[in-house]
C-alpha cells in the first residue's frame, strides 16, 4: 500500500506514527522541533489521512508492512528510530518485533503493549459495525474527544481541541472500521518487550485515561533499554498536547541512540 507522507529535514531518519482515528497533522509540533537536525518522515497510515482506505481489517503487522514498503520505496535500508502514539504505537512495536534490523530507536507514546480485553473487542467491533451502517462518526468523535485530553488542555489550551475533531471528522467509515477491527485482534505483546534489544523511550501524559502511567511504566521496565518520560499537563495525546515537555524528552533521548554503524 502506497502511504501518502510528508517528509521534512535532512540528517538521521526519525519516522512518527499517529493515533487512531487521527493523521500526520498531530506531529506538526515535533516535525518542526525535530527536521533542523534530523529527517523525519511522517505517514498516514493506511484507512487514516490523505493514504488509502480499503475494505479490510488493518492488522498492526499489516500497518507495520506499509511503513516498511514507505522506507523501501524512499530507498532508506539503514535503521531508523520509529516512534509511534497509541495505534501508532502498536504499529511501531510491531515494526520492532518483526523487523529489529530496521529500527534502531523506538518511541512508544501513550500506547499499551497488552491486547484488548475481549469486551472491548466486541465494542470495537460493534462501533466498526455502526460507523459503516450510518456512516456517521458523529458518536464515536463525541464518546473519544472527552478521554483523549488532559483536565488541564480543555481548561488552559481549549484549542488544541478542534484541530483534532477535524482530523477524525475527515477519517472515512471504511478507515475507522478497519483500524477497529485491526486493533481488536492486535496480540498481547507483553511477553515478547524483553526481545526489543534497541533504545526505546516510553512516553505518557500524566493524566493519559486510556493509556495510564503505570501501564506505560511496566512497559519501560520490561524492556531491556526503556526509559520513562511522564509529560505534565498531557492526556492522551501527550506530544500533541505539550510539546514543550514531550520534545526535549525526544530530543535528548534521539541524542543518546547509537548512530548506525
Ligand atoms: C488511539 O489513540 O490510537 C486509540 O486510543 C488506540 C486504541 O483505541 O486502542
Amino acid at each position: 500500500m502506497l502511504l501518502a507522507f510528508s517528509d521534512e529535514g535532512t540528517g538521521p531518519v526519525v519516522v512518527l506514527l499517529h493515533g487512531f482515528p487521527l493523521n500526520r497533522s498531530m506531529w506538526d509540533a515535533q516535525v518542526r522541533a525535530l527536521a533542523p537536525a534530523h529527517r523525519v518522515i511522517v505517514p498516514d497510515l493506511r484507512g487514516h489521512g490523505e493514504s488509502p482506505a480499503p475494505d479490510a481489517v488493518y492488522a498492526m503487522d499489516l500497518m507495520a508492512e506499509d511503513v516498511v514498503e514507505m522506507l523501501d520505496g524512499l530507498g532508506i535500508a539503514e535503521p531508523v528510530v520509529v516512534g509511534g502514539l497509541s495505534m501508532g504505537g502498536y504499529v511501531a512495536l510491531a515494526l520492532a518485533l518483526n523487523h529489529p534490523d530496521r529500527i534502531r530507536g523506538l518511541v512508544l507514546a501513550d500506547t499499551r503493549a497488552a491486547a484488548d480485553s475481549p469486551e472491548a473487542a466486541a465494542k470495537r467491533e460493534e462501533t466498526a459495525q455502526a460507523v459503516l451502517k450510518t456512516g456517521d462518526l458523529g458518536p464515536l468523535i463525541e464518546g473519544m474527544v472527552p478521554r483523549l485530553f488532559s483536565r488541564s488542555t480543555f481548561r488552559d489550551r481549549p484549542g488544541l481541541v478542534p484541530p483534532i475533531k477535524a482530523a477524525m471528522e475527515q477519517t472515512t467509515p471504511a478507515g475507522v472500521a478497519g483500524a477497529l477491527r485491526g486493533m481488536a485482534c492486535r496480540p498481547d505483546r507483553r511477553d515478547r518487550l524483553g526481545e526489543i534489544a534497541c533504545p526505546v523511550l516510553v512516553a505518557v501524559g500524566e493524566d493519559d485515561a486510556i493509556s495510564p502511567p503505570d501501564e506505560a511504566r511496566a512497559i519501560a521496565e520490561s524492556l531491556p533499554a526503556g526509559r520513562l518520560a511522564v509529560i505534565p499537563r498531557a492526556g492522551h495525546l501527550a506530544p500533541y498536547e505539550n510539546p514543550d515537555a514531550f520534545n526535549p524528552a525526544l530530543l535528548d533521548f534521539l541524542r543518546d541512540v547509537p548512530p548506525h554503524a
